[in-house]
């Protein structure tokens, strides 16, 4: 039988803030949009802790970079404007997937129904109990929305998916590949190009990779850009995630329709730009 070919699969990352990033990329040139920004909402209203999530000092030389990473300034105002360039950014007719805590959730997501046709919230149950002062802390939430009129190509994907939260990550807010897969699953054929403007540690660009799409990110942070490139140059070059060597799914049953190819191995064409 003869195989279908497909265009050599391209990394570009940029350590960029998301809408000076997004505002670089033409309009209708990227196919879907996956991203986990980091939110302060829920620091500044709620206090938890000391007012912030992360305070793991890794720079005394560069006060940028004094903190792994910075908090997004997400007022709504600037969070209209970064979701009109996320609709701007996507082709027509393709699939939005945003991640949120529950206060972001409560405050931010109205506003993705002013931009995008909201089509569902998604709950990852995190299976591992995390932090919180009233509840602790067991799932965060996916909202998938649409610009244009494109279906999901599968009918068999939950609206729960639980996988096991990454322990001892690399990054501290690195989430499992399988939750970047779970959104791109039913949303993508190959050769799509997948974005994420907060790219952290590149799970999403390794999700990209496994099912065959090309990936263009961003993030404000050195470390995290060095850390995708250097995660997504190993992936492409021997078909093993440096970052994440255990699957994040606990019980087969519950990610059944997660079909990632198996592209261990596989050579594909890389190539990263900063
Ligand atoms: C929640 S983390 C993303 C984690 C990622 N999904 C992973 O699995 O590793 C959010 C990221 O947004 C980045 N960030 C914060 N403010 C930003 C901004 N204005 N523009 C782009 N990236 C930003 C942070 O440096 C951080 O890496």
């Amino acid at each position: 039988m003869r195989q279908q070919q497909h265009m050599p699969r391209t990394v570009r990352l940029e350590r960029m803030d998301c809408l000076d990033f997004l505002r670089s990329l033409a309009d209708e040139s990227v196919d879907i949009i996956v991203t986990d920004p980091a939110y302060s909402g829920m620091n500044r209203h709620l206090q938890f802790g000391h007012g912030r999530i992360v305070g793991h000092y890794a720079s005394k030389s560069d006060p940028a970079e004094q903190k792994w990473f910075q908090e997004f300034h997400d007022d709504p105002a600037t969070y209209r404007h970064f979701l009109t360039e996320c609709k701007r950014v996507l082709r027509n007719n393709r699939h939005l997937y945003i991640m949120f805590d529950s206060y972001s959730l409560l405050t931010l997501g109205p506003i993705v129904r002013e931009v995008f046709d909201v089509k569902n919230l998604i709950t990852w149950d995190k299976i591992a109990i995390g932090m919180g002062h009233y509840f602790r802390r067991r799932h965060e939430y996916v909202l998938f929305a649409t610009k244009g009129q494109r279906k999901l190509s599968r009918r068999d994907i939950p609206d729960v998916w639980r996988f096991r939260r990454i322990h001892r990550a690399a990054y501290p807010t690195q989430k499992p590949v399988e939750v970047f897969a779970a959104m791109l699953c039913g949303s993508v054929e190959p050769d799509f190009v997948v974005c994420d403007p907060f790219v952290g540690s590149g799970s999403a660009a390794i999700a990209a990779l496994k099912r065959g799409c090309s990936f263009v990110g961003a993030d404000v942070s050195e470390q995290a850009i060095a850390l995708t490139r250097e995660r997504t140059e190993v992936y492409q070059a021997t078909g093993h995630d440096p970052l994440q060597r255990q699957s994040a799914i606990e019980n087969e049953g519950d990610a059944a329709f997660l079909d990632i190819p198996d592209q261990d191995n596989q050579a594909v064409g890389a190539q990263s730009a900063s």
